[in-house]
């Protein structure tokens, strides 16, 4: 098994996790800039699938849904959206599926940097980086079923000529880490 330190990519017992008839482009009205919308997991995601995680002690709590344009790099940041009881928590993992380009890296970094953190006009705080203030220190091509650190900064850049979409499921029990998701998941581990 590879050694990895920010991903781990699994083979699950079903072959695609969304519904029948589920058409993810065109659910954003801008096609130049990057997207990210928070659905239910039932609107896209078979109920099977649900089922499976909640067994596996892993109830999820919604989608982060994202597109991506053609040839376009995203941010650095870190995933902070959630606010309980007035303190806004690090989301620390996704688990991803990924459509359409198939030409495109998730990149890990490290920065000596503390970044900068801003609220958007909903509420919700993200951390950023300049890339100037960051090293790059592991990529993927995401193209199995792969849970990912979202606690340290990443981005993503798609270098085709496709949109790229990402079903993120993200997990109920928001404080699990990376860690502990992974181990509850060791069965499915590619190797
Ligand atoms: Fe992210």
């Amino acid at each position: 098994m590879k050694n990895t330190t920010n991903y781990t990519q699994f083979k699950f017992p079903f072959d695609d996790i969304l519904k029948p008839g589920v058409i993810l482009d065109g659910r954003f009205s801008r096609h130049d800039t990057w997207g990210l919308d928070f659905l239910p997991i039932d609107e896209l995601v078979k109920d099977d699938v649900s089922k499976f995680f909640e067994e596996k002690d892993l109830p999820l709590k919604n989608i982060y849904f994202m597109y991506g344009p053609a040839q376009e790099s995203l941010v650095i940041h870190v995933d902070g959206f959630v606010e309980e009881n007035g303190t806004f928590h690090g989301i620390h993992c996704g688990l991803n599926w990924i459509y359409g380009s198939t030409n495109h890296v998730m990149k890990w970094y490290s920065s000596d940097t503390v970044g900068e953190t801003s609220v958007n006009k909903e509420g919700l705080r993200r951390t950023r980086w300049s890339a100037s203030d960051c090293v790059s220190i592991e990529e993927l091509t995401i193209a199995v079923p792969t849970l990912v650190r979202t606690d340290i900064p990443h981005n993503v850049v798609n270098f085709s000529n496709e949109k790229r979409f990402c079903v993120s499921l993200r997990f109920a029990d928001i404080t699990l880490t990376y860690q502990q998701v992974r181990e509850k998941l060791l069965d499915y581990i590619l190797i």
